[in-house]
């Protein structure tokens, strides 16, 4: 596996980009992370019906947003429409669905890291990753070290790979599977990012063994963040990131 230096890697993340302090996948979330010192965020992306990357978790625009049925049946332009931040708190209405466009703007001139999670509409797995990993080499061209792509879609990270080689890929996985070693090669990642529930530290010296950065989400205790950088992991994915400041600084390089 070929990978940059670990020191390269923050050590924290924000999930979502404001983890629980902000309406989740939203530009208010990405500034309260900013304003906290928090400089690497993860969040989702996935196409809006006519091919937009947009940030969004779920498939049902229900609970996030004021809008109805599926994400994937709506273009852009009605997406944007919509609020994503009311159902949050009063004081976050009128935030909107962010465009990755958008989200690179908002991230570029401040050096801050992003963990892209593409999270492919069902069915558009293969277009997902081309069209994010495309827009996404352009939209951070010269400063790709800023960028990481994440998918628990292998699809997804193949159609990236060929569309964007460069960009830095992480495999993410849930419930461990046997053949994580063979998946991440194939998809050249240089990461995995793994439920913290299944990581013990006998899997972090295997994934280390195996030249791979480790990522653990979501990680929101300080007692279990001490525990994962005592062993050794690279990077963790919080929804309390103001929490675990102080203990990602404090852990061994
Ligand atoms: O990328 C780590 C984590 O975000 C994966 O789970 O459901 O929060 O996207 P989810
Ligand atoms: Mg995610």
């Amino acid at each position: 596996f070929e990978h940059p230096p670990v020191q390269a890697w923050p050590r924290l993340f924000a999930h979502r980009l404001g983890g629980a302090l902000a309406p989740e996948n939203t530009l208010a979330g990405l500034e309260i992370s900013r304003q906290l010192g928090i400089m690497a965020v993860e969040c989702d992306v996935k196409l809006s019906a006519d091919g937009v990357p947009m940030l969004f978790h779920d498939e049902h625009l229900e609970r996030t947003s004021n809008g109805q049925g599926l994400f994937a049946l709506q273009d852009h332009a009605a997406l944007t429409q919509l609020d994503a931040g009311a159902w949050f708190h009063p004081a976050f209405a009128g935030e909107r669905i962010a465009t990755l466009a958008a989200l690179a703007e908002h991230t570029r001139h401040s050096g801050m890291r992003v963990n892209l999670e593409i999270k492919p509409c069902p069915g558009r797995e293969q277009e997902t990753g081309r069209i994010v990993a495309q827009q996404a080499s352009l939209l951070w061209q010269g400063e790709h070290s800023l960028l990481m792509l994440s998918s628990f879609s292998l699809e997804a990270l193949l159609a990236a790979k060929a569309a964007a080689p460069g960009l830095p890929r992480a495999l993410l996985i849930e419930n461990w599977p046997d053949d994580w070693p063979q998946q991440a090669q194939a998809c050249a990642a240089c990461a995995l990012n793994a439920n913290e529930r299944d990581l013990s530290q006998e899997r972090v010296l295997a994934v280390q063994h195996a030249g791979l950065a480790l990522m653990a989400w979501t990680v929101n205790r300080p007692e279990r963040a001490a525990e994962l950088y005592g062993w050794g992991i690279d990077m963790l994915c919080s929804d309390r990131p103001e929490r675990l400041q102080a203990i990602a600084a404090a852990a061994p390089a």
